[in-house]
């Protein structure tokens, strides 16, 4: 696949026009998305405006629509919260960490026969400005913010874009659609919040 010479974005808006130029292209080069992102340094000044918190649990906010190719989303992470186990609805997912840690556990698929416990296949630790990708090829994930002190954001990547997806009970393998919501679009509150749902990325 022919791949344009990229070079290192120097600020979130300039990862944002590049992103527009590489998803121009049907085909999604994951590596090639996954080093632009990681070779974007983080500087919060530039990506403040869209990180808005919430005290009870981590929140998705809209940072652009990516031409309806992608939706590039920041999620931010209170102490100790987390998503429940999830699918990505056949997408691409790529993570990157704006702030602070995250902790990322995959889990396999749970067998249609399979009772009790989810199958955990590897646990890390993501740190500032690294990029993590996952498809339901690899598997599933649960992340979480374990610090008690520090607050993390990461930004998101999903294309094709979706709104909802599959969650998943570790302790039985039972799982449930969720629809997902945004709490903010462009750095503005969405006003008005009717689904009560788990959200989950
Ligand atoms: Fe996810």
């Amino acid at each position: 696949m022919e791949q344009t010479e990229l070079t290192k974005p120097e600020s979130l808006d300039e990862l944002i026009k590049t992103l527009h130029k590489i998803f121009e292209s049907d085909s999604v080069n994951v590596e090639e998305v996954q080093n632009i992102m990681e070779s974007y340094t983080s500087n919060p000044q530039e990506w403040m405006q869209y990180a808005k918190f919430d005290q009870y649990r981590y929140t998705r906010n809209l940072v652009d629509e990516g031409n309806g190719k992608f939706n590039l989303m920041i999620l931010c992470w209170g102490e100790g919260h987390g998503s429940s186990i999830h699918d990505h609805a056949d997408a691409h997912c790529f993570m990157k960490l704006l702030q602070g840690q995250l902790k990322e556990t995959l889990f396999e698929w749970p067998d249609r026969k399979s009772q009790g416990d989810m199958v955990q296949k590897s646990q890390r630790v993501l740190q500032e400005n690294t990029v993590a990708y996952i498809n339901d090829t690899i598997g599933l994930h649960r992340v979480e913010n374990g610090s008690h002190t520090e607050c993390a954001a990461s930004l998101h990547l999903y294309s094709p874009p979706f709104q909802s997806c599959q969650t998943f009970d570790q302790r039985t393998g039972h799982k449930n659609s969720v629809k997902m919501t945004f709490w903010s679009k462009y750095g503005e509150r969405t006003p008005f919040a009717t689904t009560v749902s788990q959200e989950n990325n």
